[in-house]
């Protein structure tokens, strides 16, 4: 057992106690290599931000659990180090689906850990959501729950209802699990394709209404945004132009990830921004350069991309500069 105290990461409770107060958000970054790891950390050192590093079962699986955990480990003295930064840093699971793969990243030093029942009835939700708790409070780990399902791009502009978080079930989900935060679906979903629109048009608002009907129920209490990627169109357009195919990709603008971060939202998750940054730079160096074969040619100004992107999110987006 490796307890996260060990290697010098923090659980997030008082992250967020801070982030809902002060009206922002702390950004929950993913990562499944080195390069977009150190841009997520030194994009964060230098815009002074607390951040989330996130590892979900995927990336488990392609980097391999060990040399996830070590990287993180490894990050943390980068920041402190060589970066001569103290921002507080959170190693999170992200969806974790099952009780043991939450156990399993608690004892190899994750300091939060993410255990989505919501594929699940209502009253099972509750029963693993609380198992999860019941260990992890024994580590001092926090725990992020969920309740309603995200809409995926399957479904229509204007999802079932019934995918919605209803606000009527979260005082009970929140009191009888006692998570340390709660992931909702108020029309975000997760990828580069989150409405389906017509050329021209603008994707359908959030639904604020349930958000703030939520947060009437548990006033306070910290509320965490997955598939808040904005889809960039600047990244969009230059994968499009050096041979990639993203048409009609879309995502969540800015101006409505900001109004969450100011609200309870204070936690919201990016990924696929990162992913589309990195292959936008690696699609322009390798078709503008195509003598270039050395890895860190194109990693390198992929690695700085994802790092501008970020800082830029920190600052402009989600207000967490400054705030570590
Ligand atoms: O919410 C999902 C994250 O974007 C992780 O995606 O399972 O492909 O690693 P992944
Ligand atoms: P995006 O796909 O919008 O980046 O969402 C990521 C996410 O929710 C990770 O849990
Ligand atoms: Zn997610």
């Amino acid at each position: 057992m490796t307890s996260y105290k060990d290697i010098g990461l923090a659980n997030s409770r008082e992250l967020f106690k801070k982030a809902v107060t002060g009206g922002y958000a702390i950004p929950g970054y993913n990562f499944n290599n080195m390069e977009q790891l150190q841009a997520v950390i030194s994009g964060c050192a230098e815009s002074n931000s607390p951040v989330i590093l996130q590892i979900s079962k995927g990336a488990r699986a392609y980097a391999n659990s060990i040399m996830l955990r070590y990287m993180a480990e490894g990050a943390v003295q980068y920041a402190r180090k060589d970066l001569k930064s103290n921002i507080p840093i959170v190693l999170h699971l992200d969806h974790g689906d099952t009780y043991e793969l939450c156990v399993s990243c608690i004892e190899s030093g994750f300091s939060s850990v993410m255990i989505d029942g919501s594929s699940h009835s209502f009253e099972d939700n509750i029963k693993l959501t609380k198992k999860v708790v019941d260990y992890a409070r024994q580590h001092d780990v926090s725990v992020e729950g969920e309740l309603g399902v995200l809409a995926g791009i399957e479904d229509e502009v204007q999802a079932e209802e019934s995918t919605y978080t209803d606000p009527d079930d979260v005082e009970k989900f929140v009191e009888q699990t006692g998570v340390d935060s709660l992931a909702i679906s108020i029309g975000t979903s997760h990828g580069a394709y989150k409405f389906k629109v017509k050329p021209g048009e603008d994707p359908p608002p959030l639904r604020f209404d349930i958000l703030e009907e939520v947060e009437k129920r548990i006033p306070g209490f910290p509320i965490v945004l997955h598939g808040s990627s904005s889809v960039p169109k600047e990244y969009i357009d230059m994968c499009n132009k050096y041979g990639g195919n993203l048409e009609g990709a879309i995502g969540v603008s800015e101006d409505q990830l900001r109004r969450d971060a100011k609200s309870a939202v204070c936690k919201i998750n990016i990924d696929t921004d990162g992913r589309l940054v990195v292959t936008a730079k690696i699609r322009e160096v390798l078709s503008t350069k195509p003598e270039e074969f050395d890895p860190r040619k194109y990693l390198g100004p992929a690695r700085e991309a994802l790092k501008e992107l970020i800082i830029r999110k920190n600052r402009e987006v989600l207000g967490s500069a400054d705030k570590a």
